[in-house]
């Protein structure tokens, strides 16, 4: 049968209009601090829905100029600059002749490169001294804020990347010093490493220490979150049961991306009236495995971790409550096959460098959740559960051996 309904669930962008879930709380907050005039950073996981939400804000408020410089991608100070001129450019684009803004550009130095798709430094702009670049940058911003009439927000995403470049606390200092305070405009720095975040607001010798108030953006509210997704369902006719999401929210730590990729999956591959159980659940579960066992596969069979690395991976999945086990106690470093603690730090410094895992609240978190689901089901892993841990047991088997999926249908029923 050819799918004729819309998927309704996205995961690859940022969400707005309908496909974005109402987040009042939030939004108020935002919306408060933004309307007062104060500098904000935005902190939370990934793909927790920072980026749209603070667009979402922004966007409804009136006569508000948005300046959004996103980091992302950057590796040289070059290419903070490019991305702050890129965003004025859009904005300047709009509010004064494109003719003067092209003059504009020309007359500073180093010279840009004007194409069809914006400004960029020459090559050998990479190598220069990171002041110059964005020396012009800054004079980008000053120009476009003096060229708009009311407020204005810059909204620096993806602000921590700026802490992986080279000379990273020279350029914030620097940043920091460009950064003049005024009354129509707001900064606005989102960003997802928590540990980088935190450490350029809260760390006294940051040069950003105090110079935006914190909101720690949290999970999405369940019961709103339940019924927008419920809703989009419907539009197949396919009923989610409500101990099913609860299940998929536990699975994803109530991420709101990866709730939406699960369901993106499930809405192509269920059938219209269908109802969406715990069975449903698995099939979907296994769809996706399907469709990602090829990584899942390699990242326990390269030669990229260290055998002491896979095993960290591979016990860290079945671990409930981290903060209930003695994480770095002899029980645990045996599990793993190290003889200190200090090696288990190493490990997951070097897991989470690598991004396979993060840390969030002092837990470790997969950063593909359901390649924790794929480590559970189908690894060795029951005799490093921390129940089992404690009790010094050592039941060899995966969670499937265990008839943990009958168990779960049954239970349901
Ligand atoms: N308010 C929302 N309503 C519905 N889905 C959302 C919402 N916010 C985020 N998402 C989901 O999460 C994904 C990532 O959102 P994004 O704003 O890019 O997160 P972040 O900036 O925190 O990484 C989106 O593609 C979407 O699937
Ligand atoms: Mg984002």
């Amino acid at each position: 049968m050819i799918q004729s309904t819309k998927n309704p669930f996205i995961d690859d962008s940022v969400v707005k209009g309908d496909d974005y879930c109402p987040r009042k709380m939030v939004e108020e907050r935002i919306l408060k601090k933004l309307a007062n005039g104060h500098n904000l950073a935005l902190i939370g996981d990934r793909r927790v829905g920072k980026t749209s939400t603070a667009h979402y804000v922004i966007d409804s408020m009136k006569d508000m100029y948005k300046i959004d410089i996103d980091l992302y991608h950057i590796i040289d100070p070059s290419d903070i600059a490019e991305a702050i001129i890129d965003a004025c450019k859009k904005v300047l684009d709009k509010v004064w002749d494109s003719k003067k803004v092209l003059d504009f550009a020309r007359r500073l130095t180093p010279k840009l490169d004007v194409t069809e798709g914006g400004f960029s430094f020459g090559i050998d702009a990479s190598g220069q001294e990171y002041k110059k670049t964005l020396h012009v940058a800054f004079e980008f911003l000053e120009e476009t804020v003096k060229r708009t009439k009311g407020k204005v927000v810059i909204l620096f995403d993806e602000f921590q990347a700026i802490k992986t470049i080279k000379n990273a606390d020279a350029i914030l200092k620097y940043m920091r010093g460009k950064i003049q305070k005024n009354a129509r405009v707001s900064f606005m720095y989102v960003g997802s490493i928590k540990h980088d975040m935190d450490h350029i607001f809260r760390d006294p010798d940051s040069p950003f220490f105090k110079q935006a108030e914190i909101i720690y953006f949290e999970h999405i509210e369940p019961n709103i979150f339940f019924d927008f997704i419920f809703k989009r369902f419907q539009s197949k006719k396919i009923t989610l049961k409500r101990e099913v999401y609860d299940m998929l929210s536990k699975t994803c730590y109530g991420i709101t991306g990866d709730i939406q990729t699960f369901c993106r999956v499930a809405f192509d591959s269920l059938k219209e009236g269908q109802i969406f159980d715990f069975e449903a659940f698995f099939f979907i579960l296994d769809i996706i495995y399907k469709n990602e066992q090829k990584y899942f596969k390699s990242i326990l069979d390269s030669k990229g971790l260290t055998k002491i690395q896979k095993n960290l991976l591979i016990q860290l999945a079945g671990i409930q409550n981290q903060a209930d086990i003695k994480f770095f106690g002899k029980d645990f470093q045996k599990a793993i096959g190290v003889k200190s603690p200090g090696a288990i730090t190493n490990a997951l410094n070097a897991l989470e460098k690598k991004e396979y895992i993060y840390k969030s609240d002092e837990q470790y978190y997969f950063s593909n959740p359901f390649f924790k689901e794929w480590v559970l089901d189908y690894r060795f892993i029951i005799q490093a559960t921390a129940g089992t841990l404690t009790a010094g047991s050592s039941i060899t088997g995966t969670r499937l051996d265990f008839g943990y999926r009958q168990r779960m249908i049954k239970h349901s029923k």
